[in-house]
């Protein structure tokens, strides 16, 4: 970056001077990003300038997703689940699926496409969904990880508290990178809910953000309950997987699986 003097300098000379290292005469511009102006000199000089401002708002994004949702990320039950740790046998249609857009997963994100992961409960929708997950920030997105109800209990939660405004909460759920919505379909669904989901959905859709959602609801019975214009837009941007078999926390129970009653390692459900 060039200093105020050698600008007046190369200004005051009338022999034009030339960056050695973009070959561009150097002389004051006028530059504008996000509605901030800023001055450069060379091309060399913008690229730079540029460079810093996508890493302070890298850097940004980062600790607003950290400051609102530090005691909302992948629950500790769920901290070990990676598509090693999932047997693969018992589901092999879903796991297949599931790793073939993992080993594709900067494409995947970068085109916006998401995951919907639907079945009966207990059959590992949610381990995969955290698996995505932690491919995901591997690979150097932001993602958050969060139960519907949850969601929309925290959503609420901004009118009462001082803290986070219900539109820093709604831009942080636009906005970050790879979004897990947990358990769609067991939360009661109010015209307000659907509002703020439909919301959500449709930026994310607009933005090119993947969402993963997990639900026990299949088919017709998802479309019913989430409305036409939420279901379009999921059908649009996500591979439907749908999981079959029972229940692996039941199975467990039982000593099923090859596993000892409650020695998974993700303990008892
Ligand atoms: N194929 C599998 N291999 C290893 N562990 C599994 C498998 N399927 C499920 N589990 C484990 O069983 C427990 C229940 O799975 P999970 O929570 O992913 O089910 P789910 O489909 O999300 O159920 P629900 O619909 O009730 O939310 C978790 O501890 C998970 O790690
Ligand atoms: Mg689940
Ligand atoms: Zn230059």
């Amino acid at each position: 970056m060039k200093s105020i003097s050698s600008l007046q300098n190369a200004q005051g000379n009338t022999q034009k001077k030339v960056c050695s290292k973009c070959g561009e005469e150097i002389a004051l511009r006028r530059g504008e990003h996000n509605g901030i102006t800023f001055a450069y000199f060379c091309r060399c000089d913008y690229e730079e300038r540029m460079r810093a401002f996508t890493e302070r708002e890298e850097a940004e994004k980062k600790q607003r997703v950290e400051e609102l949702f530090k005691d909302a990320r992948i629950g500790r039950r769920y901290h070990s689940c990676t598509l090693d740790s999932f047997k693969q046998e018992l589901n092999p249609e879903a796991y297949r699926a599931v790793l073939r857009y993992v080993q594709d997963i900067e494409r995947n994100v970068e085109k916006g496409i998401g995951l919907v992961l639907c079945g009966p409960v207990g059959t590992g929708k949610t381990h995969l969904a955290v698996a995505v997950l932690k491919e995901a920030i591997g690979a150097g997105y932001s993602g958050l990880f969060q139960t519907a109800p949850e969601l929309m209990y925290r959503w609420n939660a901004t009118y009462s508290s001082s803290g986070t405004t219900e539109e820093e909460f709604f831009r942080t759920l636009r906005d970050v990178r790879f979004l897990v919505i947990d358990d769609l379909g067991k939360g009661k669904w109010s015209e307000r809910v659907a509002e703020r989901l439909y919301a959500v959905i449709n930026a994310r859709y607009n933005e090119l953000n993947p969402t993963v959602i997990t639900t026990n609801l299949v088919g017709q019975d998802l479309r019913k309950y989430v409305g036409d214009a939420i279901a379009d837009r999921l059908y649009d941007s996500c591979l439907f997987i749908e999981f079959k078999g029972k229940s692996f926390r039941v199975a467990r129970l039982k000593g099923e699986n090859g596993n000892e009653a409650g020695s998974a390692p993700t303990g008892k459900d």
